[in-house]
């Protein structure tokens, strides 16, 4: 780990370089499945922009070495439910008035993780009123919740079970995002970061 929070971390979870070859994976199974030479990538921040840039390269390297070639937008939009480990009331969605230029696009959604899913379904549903015309969703981790509300994107890396992971852009209160493993945080850091 690195040096500053070698006291905050329980363990490994999924090691970066695992990460790394799933993401590859997606990569190859999105291309093939996608009918038209563009796309559209809409990163969902903060948590998504590690594994979305990761991806938009394997995407990249793809159609390089491919004779279809993707010509790709990327887009950002913010979204914030979480603060602590627990989830808000309400969902904020920012930078909103960019989504306009989603219509008739075929736009990939990419997030780092559906928990509960309630994010993802107030995404989509303001998503879907600008009429794209594809809207996929690919998340690098799938929470196994009881709370869950059976939400299951078109494209998940790894289905864990229902535990607070940092790292890989992953956050506790806005650290832990520099990591490039996904981790567990102990007890004690979690009170440590508390807000
Ligand atoms: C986290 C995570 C997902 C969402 C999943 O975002 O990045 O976007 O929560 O939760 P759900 O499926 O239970 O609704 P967060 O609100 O922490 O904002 P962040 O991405 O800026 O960290
Ligand atoms: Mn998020
Ligand atoms: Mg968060």
């Amino acid at each position: 780990f690195p040096h500053h929070y070698s006291e905050d971390l329980e363990c490994v979870f999924i090691p970066h370089g695992i990460i790394t070859d799933r993401t590859e994976r997606l990569a190859k199974n999105i291309m093939n499945d996608i009918g038209d030479n563009y796309i559209t990538v809409l990163c969902v921040l903060k948590g998504g922009y590690k594994f979305c840039a990761d991806l938009v390269e394997h995407i990249k390297n793809l159609s390089r070495n491919s004779d279809k070639f993707i010509s790709m937008r990327v887009d950002f939009v913010k979204v914030k439910s979480y603060c602590n480990d627990q989830s808000m009331e309400e969902i904020q969605i920012i930078g909103g008035e960019e989504l306009s230029k989603l219509t008739g696009k075929n736009v990939l959604i990419v997030e780092d993780i559906v928990g509960t899913g309630r994010t993802m379904r107030s995404l989509l549903s303001h998503i879907e009123k600008f009429k794209p015309k594809m809207l996929k969703v690919v998340s690098l981790l799938v929470k196994r919740t009881q709370e869950g509300h059976g939400y299951r994107p078109d494209y998940a890396g790894f289905e864990i079970p229902n535990i607070f992971v940092v790292g890989y852009a992953l956050d506790y209160n806005e650290y832990f995002r520099d990591l490039n493993h996904i981790c567990i945080i102990s007890e004690k850091a979690k009170a440590k970061y508390k807000v």
